[in-house]
């Protein structure tokens, strides 16, 4: 089963606040989405193997370490999960970004892709798919899959918030994918909307209704 880490670094719960309050305008929330973005890629990045490195100090020879050149892959789902690219770049500037856009054909309920462009190296890379809402889990659930099919072998999930019921579906049909959250909310309302949530993130992001 895919582990659940909930990343409630006191800066991310600040800035997750003001993300859900309805009075923070398009411009503040974007910037705070990228922020929480950005925290949330150092929190994620942890276990990044380490090699060692000689090297000269102005002082002496020391045996430091660096990034053991574990290739990375962001993955946002369209169109929410763009909201959040930027912010971690900022902190893994090398990550190769792959793009997916899915949506579910409402009488077959079936999921179409209508975008998908990949790096060609996904099966080498360590894979953070980002959708902001992991609500029902239908289109992480979607876009995992596809990765999959496509030879990806090592990914995680992060989203801003998600619903009880999302973890769920993303556990069982993913064992292997652990969970990287801002916050793990109540539960989805009639509508389909996480409560207490913070409404459509991407409505909210791009300023459409
Ligand atoms: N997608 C959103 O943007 N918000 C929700 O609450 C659920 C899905």
């Amino acid at each position: 089963m895919g582990k659940v880490h909930v990343l409630d670094h006191p800066l991310i719960q600040h800035k997750l606040t003001y993300i859900r309050d309805k009075q923070t305008g398009t411009k503040e929330f974007r910037e705070l989405v990228d922020e929480v973005a950005m925290l949330m890629a150092f929190e994620i990045t942890r276990n990044l193997p380490l090699q060692e490195k000689t090297i000269e100090t102005p002082v002496m020879e020391a045996q430091t370490k660096v990034l053991a050149g574990k290739k990375i892959g962001l993955i946002p789902i369209l169109r929410a999960g763009l909201g959040m690219v930027d912010g971690m770049l900022k902190l893994i500037p090398a990550a190769r970004v792959g793009h997916v856009g899915l949506y579910r054909d409402p009488e077959t309920l079936q999921p179409h892709e209508y975008y998908i462009k990949l790096p060609s190296d996904i099966a080498d890379r360590e894979l953070i798919v980002i959708d902001p809402m992991l609500a029902t889990g239908g289109s992480a659930n979607d876009a995992i899959h596809s990765l999959k099919k496509r030879g990806a072998k090592q990914i995680r999930l992060m989203c801003l918030v998600a619903a009880p019921e999302g973890v769920e579906v993303i556990q069982n049909a993913h064992p292997d994918v652990d969970i990287f959250l801002g916050a793990l909310d109540e539960k989805l309302n009639d509508h389909g909307y996480i409560i207490p949530g913070l409404g459509d993130a991407g409505d909210r992001l791009y300023g459409t209704k």
